[in-house]
């Protein structure tokens, strides 16, 4: 039986969560009941009008509307409210030396093209800075791991990732890489830029009327992985790019910064397939002994 009296907003709130206590599984129950009581109490705290819970609602049915097979705008909510990150952060703490991990971002595909040592990734012209990229990837003990496998991809002088592309090949920019014996790798790239992520929907519009600009400082992605080791999703950043104090999807680690070495026409060391001015980057990656690590979660392309 109810009570005659009139039900405050706090009644409401435990209603709904009790009404998740016949939840079989403790888990689920766990994480609604918690969903509910802070849903509840955010929309409390903020006094949230009935106009604003239908702006929000809009907003949930163009997000949903803007996403398809190239495009997740519901992962990109994620990235800039900084979920993304705190999921990673929560799941995958590393000992100290360890090669940090950070956000996957919607560009990943894969499948990519596996390359010899010191192969390029460009597949057709750019008008980027040619760049070596080199080093080890060794375990936390120092040793170097052999036929540990590099995914690569990043963006073009042009600011995009050949999967942006509707023309164009789209193997560009993208390729896997085996260390050698020694746990060695390199291969051959442009500098990356910076970029604007895809604001021209629900996000970009948040963005905007929070006067918070849509741009990620440059940097190269990869997943390492190798049996007997934690896979990592993570980045080399460009340690002279803009936005590294305010990239809008809160990504950048002081751990996965990295120098570009600017380099002449005449340096000695110019790889072949390179040709005029060039920048290196020397960077080693470290892995954790163990298994998993970050998934990879594609919820667009393999829906
Ligand atoms: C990216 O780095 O590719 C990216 C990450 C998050 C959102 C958009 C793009
Ligand atoms: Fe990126």
């Amino acid at each position: 039986m109810m009570d005659a009296g009139s039900i405050s907003a706090a009644d409401i709130t435990e209603s709904v969560i009790r009404r998740f206590d016949g939840c079989r599984d403790p888990r689920l129950r766990e994480i609604m009941q918690a969903f509910v009581a802070h849903l509840h109490g955010f929309i409390t705290e903020v006094g949230l009008t009935p106009e604003e819970w239908t702006a929000a609602i809009r907003t949930l049915t163009a997000t949903g509307e803007i996403t398809d097979a190239r495009r997740q705008e519901f992962i990109l909510w994620s990235d800039t409210l900084g979920v993304s990150m705190l999921v990673d952060a929560l799941a995958n703490p590393l000992p100290a030396g360890a090669t940090e991990s950070t956000v996957l971002g919607p560009f990943y595909v894969p499948g990519s093209p596996l390359r010899a040592y010191g192969e390029s990734m460009l597949v057709e012209g750019s008008t980027g800075t040619p760049a070596w990229v080199h080093g080890r990837v060794l375990d936390t003990t120092g040793q170097p791991i052999a036929g540990a496998e590099l995914d690569l991809w990043q963006n073009d002088a042009d600011m995009l990732y050949a999967v942006q592309k509707q023309e164009g090949p789209e193997d560009h920019l993208r390729g896997r890489y085996r260390t050698r014996e020694d746990g060695s790798f390199a291969f051959i790239a442009v500098r990356p830029v910076p970029y604007p992520i895809p604001d021209d929907g629900p996000v970009g519009r948040m963005l905007d009327a929070t006067g918070r600009h849509p741009w990620r400082p440059a940097h190269i992605h990869a997943v390492i992985r190798a049996p007997g080791y934690r896979s990592v999703v993570t980045h080399l950043f460009d340690q002279e790019s803009e936005y590294l104090d305010t990239d809008t999807v809160f990504a950048v680690k002081p751990s996965l910064l990295r120098k570009f070495e600017e380099r002449s026409a005449e340096d000695p060391e110019r790889p072949e397939g390179i040709a005029g001015e060039w920048v290196s980057l020397e960077s080693d990656i470290v892995l954790v002994a163990g298994e998993g690590g970050a998934p990879i979660v594609d919820p667009g392309r393999t829906a």
